[in-house]
């Protein structure tokens, strides 16, 4: 029987103080993403479940495994998003973003789904930030967003290693060809991977390097790596995102064995990993997924970003609460014309953009000095029945403990200085 008074298995209420940090890391992502051109998108929180069966892959574990979908009441099989690249380039395709000015360059912050075993930094609904930027097959577009994560990341506190990789494009020249050999390997060594992987040689065979069992894990430093056979394109694409990634200082470690755990990725692949978390330690991913929109049902439109989870930030960051509790005036109240004044006076204050508190529980005098210092604002302002006539008010300055006496007209002016 489960609890009808705790959240379901796998999510968390995220309460204050970690509240202020969780908006602190959102608006610092979409602020700097804003400053790159990306502007802001939100999709529904729930999609038609094709969407993602064609756009993640129906091999992909997310897909078979871990989506939650259900069935409405029109029949509809609905998902609860896993993640938002599909959502988007749908946006993009269904509102003819496309046709517009490209690259589309958007940016987003919101919930994801995902029915996984619940662990440290691994949630069933988890925070997500991340951008889109569709319509340029340009390595200059990859380099922009490997380096826009970087920052990001790097403004969060977090100290990280970027993990990059190329896994090439659909062509029997490219991926399709290294396919072939890497079945033929997987085949031959079928016996010695995990039980529980011996089925991806034939459904995802690429997902087998994803494999976190020890057995598949030992066979896969033998396998064949896509990066020794891209094709001179994919090469060349590669060749110029880590150019450009080296004019911009970003320091990547190339590791080919990465693949991605969602099927629409193509050309380049990457990751960071934070040492700050436990096994979960991939604070973003991305990459390119230049298939994605054809797969979807709409022409070809290449596209590339990233998605770091908030949670996980959070965990490796030093984000600071972004300054917490806005109020700068706690309007403390004695007597009943006094308690009147004391709302009407804080929101003259709050109308006026200063934030200002004042107790909603009837409190003695006391506590309301109490409760002012509980709330963090720098100046308590001290209403007395008897000194209203005169509009004579009382300022307390909470840090430095000095009072002086103020007219109530004036007090706005003086609290914002
Ligand atoms: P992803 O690697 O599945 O990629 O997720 C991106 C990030 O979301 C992960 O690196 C991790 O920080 C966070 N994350 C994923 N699952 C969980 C979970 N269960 N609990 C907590 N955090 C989690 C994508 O979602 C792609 N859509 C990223 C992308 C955008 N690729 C291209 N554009």
């Amino acid at each position: 029987m489960s609890d009808p008074l705790k959240a379901p298995r796998g999510t968390r209420d995220i309460l204050p103080p970690l509240s202020w940090e969780w908006q602190e890391v959102t608006r610092r992502a979409l602020d700097s993403f804003a400053r790159a051109g990306y502007a802001p998108i939100d999709t529904p929180l729930f999609e038609h479940t094709e969407i993602f069966v064609r756009g993640v892959g129906e091999a992909n574990e997310v897909v078979n495994k871990e989506m939650y979908t259900f069935t409405d009441k029109g029949e509809r099989s609905l998902t609860l998003r896993p993640e938002m690249t599909a959502p988007v380039v749908r946006a993009v395709l269904e509102n003819r973003l496309d046709k517009g000015p490209l690259p589309v360059k958007l940016a987003y912050a919101g919930p994801m789904f995902r029915q996984e075993r619940p662990q440290k930094g691994r949630y069933r609904q988890f925070g997500q930030v991340g951008i889109e930027a569709i319509g340029s097959a340009n390595p200059m577009v990859d380099a922009e967003t490997v380096a826009l994560g970087a920052d990001f990341l790097s403004a969060c506190g977090i100290s990280w290693t970027l993990l990059l990789n190329s896994i090439g494009h659909l062509g029997g020249n490219c991926r399709l060809g290294y396919l072939d050999l890497l079945i033929e390997f997987l085949k031959a060594r079928r016996d010695e991977l995990a039980p529980a992987d011996r089925d991806r040689v034939d459904t995802n065979p690429l997902r087998t390097f994803d494999s976190k069992e020890a057995a598949t894990v030992d066979v896969m430093t033998e396998a064949p790596v896509i990066s020794d056979h891209l094709c001179d394109e994919c090469r060349e694409h590669f060749e110029a995102v880590k150019g450009y990634l080296d004019d911009l200082s970003v320091t990547y470690t190339l590791h080919p064995q990465l693949v991605r755990g969602l099927d629409y990725y193509t050309h380049t692949a990457f990751e960071f990993t934070s040492d700050a978390l436990g096994a979960q330690s991939t604070v973003l991913g991305g990459g390119r997924y230049d298939g994605l929109s054809e797969a979807l049902g709409g022409g070809p439109l290449p596209g590339i970003g990233f998605a770091s989870g908030i949670d996980r930030v959070l965990l490796a960051g030093n984000v600071g609460d972004g300054g917490g509790p806005a109020v700068t005036a706690y309007v403390v109240a004695r007597g009943q014309r006094a308690r009147r004044e004391a709302l009407r006076l804080a929101f003259e204050l709050r109308r006026a953009g200063i934030g200002a508190d004042l107790d909603l529980l009837g409190r003695g005098m006391k506590g309301q000095m109490k409760d002012a210092d509980r709330s963090g604002a720098r100046w308590a302002v001290i209403l007395e029945d008897e000194a209203l006539d005169t509009e004579a008010t009382t300022l307390r300055d909470l840090a430095a403990g000095e009072q002086t006496t103020v007219k109530l007209h004036e007090i706005a002016e003086r609290v914002c200085r």
